[in-house]
């Protein structure tokens, strides 16, 4: 033995009281980064993360329950989900070439990033934005910039097209109606960004049904080359814990997208529930003027309070500015749980609500009006 060599075995040598060798460093850019998430607490009213707040139609996890047996769960599923994607083809009028699904639409987000984006590439998004979008570029390993909405928190084609043709990104990706803010994006905008630069460009429709039918960009498919529309379940398809979005695109992206993918991605019981719930789309969106007239309800009501400013909508939420402090807090104490978006950046004062059903949206005003009352009481 030379001297100074250990003398034990590598795979013997003791951990403890090293603490090297205790646990692996995460990656740097992770070192300080709190995962992401929305409170998950158990309180009566919960409106903050918009999802639809009634069930799926009666009889749907009957017919769910009745396909799965039918399935060999001992089998790995149909990788390329084709019944899945030839039932959203029909859908959308599209070939089911055009069309990849993947365990929600975050999942599809993330998969275009690791695709088109990684080290030395840059994705280009509307701020406010989707909070999501700045995280899956950090783990797809791509840089991330923003543009900022005008005052009425929308984006003219002009300024659109400029901060493509500025920043010259790889991707861009707006959501249309924007979360949080509400606002729908015109296709002049998605035309001009399309024509400004090489960019893929996503368009994430987590919320179009909530709008009218033509507030949708998938007719653009054919006509922009490298346009993407992504969309989701877990909203209008009250579908969140089934974990299912998809897109429509060119075939080239649904060819990439085979690279990074995993092996089996889709589990099958997700395919046949979301081919279940696209046989009853009728039944399953059947809500949504429901909550349209709740939401125009909730905006009016609320824009009768002092010093409370609410944010045209497109979608089922509502942005909402008090000169209230701790607005976020008070209404937890008062049993109702929103979304909490007054540090982030042009958004002080503002919280988002989900619209829920009639008596929970009752349950909310009524917290907000004490809260603003209170607040009075004691300034
Ligand atoms: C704009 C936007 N895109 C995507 C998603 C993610 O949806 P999914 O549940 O399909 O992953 C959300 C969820 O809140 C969203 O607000």
């Amino acid at each position: 033995m030379s001297p100074g060599q250990d003398p034990t075995p590598v795979g013997e040598r003791a951990v403890s009281g090293s603490p090297d060798l205790e646990r692996v460093p995460v990656r740097a850019d992770l070192a300080d980064v709190e995962p992401y998430g929305a409170p998950q607490l158990d309180v009566p009213v919960r409106l903050n993360t918009n999802e639809t707040a009634t069930p799926p139609p009666p009889g749907y996890l009957e017919e769910v329950a009745r396909r799965i047996q039918a399935l060999e769960l001992n089998r790995y599923p149909d990788r390329p989900h084709r019944a899945l994607r030839a039932a959203l083809a029909a859908r959308h009028g599209v070939s089911p070439e055009r069309i990849w699904a993947a365990n929600g639409s975050n999942e599809v987000l993330l998969q275009l990033l690791q695709v088109y984006g990684g080290p030395g590439r840059l994705a280009l998004s509307p701020r406010p934005g989707y909070s999501m979008y700045p995280e899956l570029c950090r783990t797809a390993l791509t840089g991330h910039v923003e543009v900022d909405l005008d005052d009425d928190f929308r984006l003219t084609p002009e300024a659109a097209g400029a901060a493509v043709a500025q920043h010259d990104p790889d991707l861009v990706i707006v959501p249309s109606p924007n979360n949080p803010v509400g606002t729908p994006v015109d296709r002049d905008v998605i035309r001009a960004m399309h024509g400004a630069g090489h960019a893929l460009i996503v368009v994430d429709e987590a919320y179009v049904e909530f709008g009218p039918d033509e507030a949708s960009v998938v007719g653009l498919v054919e006509e922009l080359p490298r346009l993407v529309v992504v969309r989701t379940f877990s909203k209008a398809f009250r579908l969140a814990g089934l974990r299912l979005g998809y897109l429509v695109g060119p075939t080239w992206v649904v060819d990439d997208v085979q690279k990074v993918r995993l092996p089996y991605h889709l589990d099958a019981l997700t395919q046949v529930a979301g081919e279940v719930a696209l046989e009853q789309e009728e039944a399953f969106l059947s809500h949504r003027a429901e909550v349209a007239a709740e939401r125009d309800r909730l905006a009016s009501a609320m824009s009768g309070l002092a010093g409370i400013e609410v944010f045209p909508s497109a979608a089922n939420f509502l942005l909402v500015r008090s000169d209230v402090d701790g607005l976020f807090e008070r209404l937890l104490a008062r049993d109702v749980l929103v979304r909490d978006f007054s540090t982030r950046p042009r958004l002080a004062g503002c919280v988002r609500v989900t619209i829920g059903t009639r008596q929970e949206n009752d349950a909310f005003l009524h917290a907000l009006e004490a809260v603003i009352h209170d607040a009075k009481e004691h300034t």
